[in-house]
């Protein structure tokens, strides 16, 4: 049952602060190796109610929560799809403010905890960053070429683990590339991004990276505001809100939410649908067969198993939901995995299933807040994709070199994908 994962995660939680590696100490509070199938106890929950009411104190003991949350008694998680897609349209019965609480103190005012008319306006400034050119020039210049840097280190070897020296690394490479990042930074941009986000679990380490990070891009910034250049930070310095440039602190602030939003998602996201593939073989070659299948194959591995299961919403005024009363100021924990298998939306919901009946699934939310960067992450799964089938003949499976199950409670993916192949010869 949800509770019981719970607790898993509370003690993978606890675990995780005498764990040194920052990467491994983000996985374990995650529940990523602990929690292997919170869908069961949720399908359980779902049967019962579209929304589980949860007494706080019970539940979370020794976890520090965020401040907003400790205030109220009980939280509630909307279970199915239509619950959870009523609350993510509606930003203004359920706001996202939350946010400043649990992520402001690391990366400052981003849009991701504002609401209305402000969020409205940052958003369609910073969207300016994410056109359709911007898409192909990544795509071309950025995304291809990574991907393909870092299969040449394992293609002559005819075996790798895909998570560690490919779906782990690629993504954040890419932002810090979008964003005009210098290369020989960019491995310290992926320890801070993973530090900063850790910051429930170890506070002080999470404000260090903070800073840090600030100090990374502060001369790339200055760099741009004198001589702008086709990246991110140069979009940003120069854009215009009602007249006025954005200030350092605001670009910051957007830079900091990008690397955990863009990085941890897409590493994870696509790292599950390869295990839908590599675990259903006659799906895999049916897409290298045909490759029109594959935006409806990206579609199912977000669906299946989303790299984000929950994200939060606090109820603005007293109000009801899926026939649930929610007192004003309730925190709502928005279920993005429960929705996204929501027997009475799709048949048979637990199976990996690319020739199912296509409906929009809610990995990348819905409403004022939807993903920024989700036609990114469908680009960068496509070519992940497409580099494998070229570059890798007969990839497959390797069950005796390790475990490539999915596990995690917030955030979900294997901790190992070891394959073989056929080695490429010189
Ligand atoms: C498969 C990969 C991804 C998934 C599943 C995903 C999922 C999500 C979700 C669920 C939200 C809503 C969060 C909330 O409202 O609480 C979100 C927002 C956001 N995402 Fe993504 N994301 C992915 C990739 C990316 C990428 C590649 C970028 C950019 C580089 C990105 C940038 C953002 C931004 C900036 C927001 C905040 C939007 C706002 O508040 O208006 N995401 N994403």
């Amino acid at each position: 049952m949800l509770e019981q994962d719970v607790r898993t995660l509370r003690r993978a939680y606890v675990e995780a602060r005498d764990e040194s590696d920052p990467f491994e100490k983000f996985n374990r509070a995650q529940g990523v190796g602990a929690v292997v199938d919170p869908y069961a106890g949720l399908a359980a929950m779902r049967a019962i109610t579209p929304v589980h009411r949860v007494e706080l104190s019970a539940l979370m003991g020794n976890v520090e929560l965020p401040t907003s949350m400790l205030a109220a008694k009980e939280l509630f998680v909307a279970l199915t799809f239509d619950t959870v897609f009523e609350v993510l349209r509606d930003g203004a019965r359920f706001s996202s403010k939350g946010y400043a609480d649990s992520m402001g103190p690391v990366m400052g005012h981003t849009i991701l905890e504002m609401d209305g008319e402000e969020h409205l306006r940052y958003r369609a400034l910073l969207s300016r960053a994410f056109t359709k050119r911007a898409l192909e020039r990544w795509e071309r210049d950025l995304v291809r070429p990574v991907i393909h840097a870092y299969v040449d280190r394992f293609a002559a070897r005819g075996s790798a683990d895909l998570v560690r020296e490919l779906t782990f690394p690629f993504p954040v490479r890419v932002i810090a590339g979008m964003i005009g990042l210098p290369e020989s930074e960019h491995a310290r941009f992926h320890r801070l991004a993973v530090e900063l986000i850790s910051v429930g679990i170890d506070r002080e380490t999470g404000m260090r990276a903070s800073r840090e990070l600030r100090e990374l891009f502060a001369p790339v910034l200055a760099a741009r505001r004198r001589e702008p250049q086709e990246d991110l930070i140069s979009v940003l310095a120069h854009a215009e809100l009602e007249g006025t440039r954005l200030t350092d602190e605001e670009i910051y602030a957007f830079l900091c939410l990008l690397a955990p939003a863009g990085a941890e998602t897409t590493y994870r996201s696509s790292s599950n649908l390869l295990v839908g593939l590599l675990t259903h073989t006659d799906q895999l070659d049916a897409l290298r067969r045909d490759a029109r299948l594959m935006p409806q194959t990206i579609e199912e591995g977000l669906r299946w198993e989303c790299p984000l299961l929950n994200i939060l919403r606090t109820a603005t005024a007293d109000t009801t939901l899926g026939g649930v009363a929610i007192p004003a100021g309730a925190p709502v924990s928005v279920n993005l995995g429960a929705a996204n298998r929501d027997p009475s939306r799709w048949n048979d919901p637990e199976r990996f299933d690319i020739f199912r009946e296509q409906k929009p699934h809610i990995a990348f939310a819905f409403g004022p807040h939807v993903c920024l960067g989700m036609h990114l992450a469908r680009m960068e799964t496509r070519v992940l994709l497409e580099t494998l089938f070229e570059r890798l003949p007969n990839l497959r499976l390797d069950r005796e070199a390790g475990d490539a199950t999915i596990s995690g409670l917030i955030f979900r993916s294997p901790r190992a994908l070891p394959v073989r192949f056929d080695p490429a010869t010189a």
